[in-house]
């Protein structure tokens, strides 16, 4: 949530508003785009079992098989479940589907070891830096379900930590010690838990060797063309550490973990003199930060120590970290550029090459795409990471349905005229995409590649004051939209045809009302699962909701806690567990709401993940 309401993006792009002129209903955009894709969409999803197992838990696996289940086309309901009514989807505790139920998983200062340190919402104390760097983080999003044996009740769960207020973390609204400082960078960053489902059905944290927290002061690496460059040098000379503003993920076809990290820039500040460079500028880092008040006590986040001068440059980049081995590096990924990473949606496109979906989420910037540069289990066979070698391009929304994909390369004679190298250029993509002249976007947020080889992003809206602002109903995309596109080239391709999914705007006053769509996940069989981060409308708190990706329907299978943000779907290989997320609920307030403690209890409101199940041991969705 953390949104960055500056508009950092001062080139003359034009804004895709322009582009998306035709404003009809969605249920027309779906017929039209039906019409063109029919006959392409089932001759892709009965040819293509790799796209399934890409869209499902897993990789070269077959999560899904006509033996063991209809194909989805054949099936009557994709959407099957009594949806939550407009009038129930409020309040300080959530409510799920009259056919669901859900438990409640590692609220923020869970021991990620059992009988380590537990931290349970009491208002009175917190933990200190030390037991935080040994429990669940605060800020729940993006999360993947490892399983281990191929288990559908046994497996590691990865999950991000995006941010957690100083008002909420401390207690306080500035850090008064390192030690204040050292607790706040300890709930940010990725937990990796393992756990089990018991025979009642209830899942549990258990002890592990894999289990680990990765936080701000964690030893990380560099991988890819901007490693070892001078760009990524101090002259204090501190060694590469921690991620943050961890927002949602990716996982690879070779069991890893991609932790993204977006508004990065909000966690630096400057006690001294300090003027902001072109980069820093169009990366958003001010004097003050979001307030975090780091720089005050760790110099490694002060913009004005001129010794630290290039750590800013050390974050803003998506990180591979494997859930099965607590001693691995986390390794940040230069290829894939830096910028304020949403997500990553990965699929294996032709040839086999590993294929990337990025959204940069801040008002008027890009979608991007890397494809790696050759058949991803070769690159691996020969010790290379199919995320180290390949091409990045940036998307460009043409008026026509047309899209084209612009590589980011020195080899293009503008991008050589304003950068020394690939390395700078991918350290400043940003920069280089306004050189090209990609679309701005309405602040791209998840991506994700359904069956169909559709890829759907969610552009979102801006901050709960933005919608405060809407007040004139003919405002562009007041309440954002679900864009997707399909690759001419089985992803590899450089240019694309895209539509719009859904219009936000259009749903309000019915029962299929969202606004600020943000988390996504297509799943094998059709279905697009929908997470909303803002304002809603008709008095609903945020949610998340299932689409039938080939009619438009859409029902609400859960709502979240007032004032929380529903984001992070992973489910079991069976799909018959889903993992979600309640993040920031009450904002932290325990007068608002003191979930997941008793309502009265006084406890302080903390992010928590949810297991839903369906009562009659369905797949999840239906
Ligand atoms: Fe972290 Fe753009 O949501
Ligand atoms: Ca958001
Ligand atoms: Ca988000």
């Amino acid at each position: 949530m953390v949104n960055d309401n500056k508009i950092t993006n001062k080139s003359k792009n034009r804004p895709f508003e322009d582009v998306l002129k035709a404003r009809i209903s969605r249920r027309d955009l779906l017929a039209r785009s039906m019409m063109l894709s029919a006959a392409g969409f089932v001759t892709a999803v009965a040819g293509n079992q790799v796209q399934q197992a890409v869209a499902g838990t897993g990789y070269g696996r077959k999560m899904w098989s006509s033996r063991r289940r209809r194909p989805w086309w054949r099936r009557r309901k994709l959407l099957g479940f009594d949806p939550v009514k407009v009038a129930d989807g409020n309040g300080p505790v959530p409510t799920i589907s009259s056919d669901y139920e859900y438990q409640v998983l590692i609220p923020w200062g869970t021991p990620i070891q059992p009988r380590g340190p537990e931290y349970d919402g009491n208002p009175n104390t917190r933990p200190t830096a030390d037991e935080q760097a040994q429990q669940v983080g605060i800020g729940h999003d993006g999360m993947h379900f490892f399983p281990i044996r191929r288990k559908n009740n046994h497996g590691m769960l990865a999950i991000n930590h995006e941010f957690g207020r100083n008002s909420h973390v401390l207690g306080k609204d500035e850090p008064e010690s390192l030690e204040d400082v050292r607790l706040s960078q300890h709930a940010h960053g990725v937990s990796v838990v393992e756990i089990r489902r018991r025979f009642n059905g209830r899942w549990r944290v258990v002890r592990s060797n894999k289990a680990r927290r990765i936080h701000v002061n964690t030893p990380v690496t560099f991988s890819g063309p901007v490693a070892g460059h001078s760009l990524l040098h101090t002259t204090a000379g501190n060694a590469p550490l921690g991620t943050v503003n961890n927002c949602s993920n990716g996982y690879t076809p070779w069991g890893t973990y991609l932790t993204c990290e977006e508004n990065f820039n909000g966690y630096f500040g400057a006690t001294g003199e300090w003027t902001a460079t072109e980069a820093q500028e169009r990366y958003g880092f001010s004097e003050d930060g979001f307030g975090y008040g780091w720089e005050k006590f760790d110099p490694r986040f002060d913009l004005s120590k001129v010794e630290y001068q290039n750590e800013e440059n050390r974050f803003g980049w998506i990180v591979e970290i494997d859930p099965m081995d607590a001693s691995q590096t986390p390794v940040k990924r230069t290829a894939l550029g830096r910028f304020k990473h949403e997500g990553v949606g990965l699929t294996v496109g032709r040839g086999g090459r590993a294929v990337c979906y990025m959204g940069d989420d801040q008002r008027f910037d890009y979608i991007y795409k890397f494809v790696s540069a050759r058949n991803w289990r070769r690159m691996r066979a020969q010790g290379t990471s199919p995320l180290d070698e390949g091409k990045l391009y940036v998307a460009k929304f043409n008026d026509d349905g047309s899209g084209e994909w612009l590589e980011l390369t020195i080899d293009n004679p503008l991008l050589a005229a304003k950068f020394k190298d690939q390395a700078e250029l991918l350290t400043y993509a940003r920069l280089a995409a306004d050189e090209l002249g990609a679309t701005p976007m309405d602040r791209p947020e998840w991506t994700t590649i359904a069956p169909d080889e559709y890829v759907y992003c969610s552009l979102t809206n801006n901050s709960r004051r933005e919608q405060a602002d809407k007040a004139n109903p003919l405002a562009p995309n007041p309440d954002g939209h679900i864009i997707r596109w399909r690759d001419t080239n089985r992803h590899v391709g450089t240019s694309f045809t895209w539509d719009i999914f859904a219009i936000a705007e259009d749903t309000h006053g019915t029962e299929e009302s969202f606004s600020d769509p943000d988390g996504l996940w297509a799943d094998p069989e059709g279905r697009l699962f929908i997470q909303t981060d803002g304002g809603q409308k008709d008095d609903l708190n945020n949610q998340m909701l299932v689409a039938n990706t080939k009619t438009g329907e859409i029902r609400r299978l859960f709502t979240g806690v007032t004032d929380d943000e529903i984001t992070g779907v992973t489910v079991t290989p069976d799909q018959r567990t889903m993992f979600i997320n309640s993040q920031h609920p009450g904002n932290g307030d325990p007068t608002v709401t003191n979930f997941p403690a008793a309502q009265g209890s006084g406890k302080i409101p903390r992010d928590c993940t949810f297991v839903i199940v369906r009562k009659n041991g369905g797949i999840v969705g239906s």
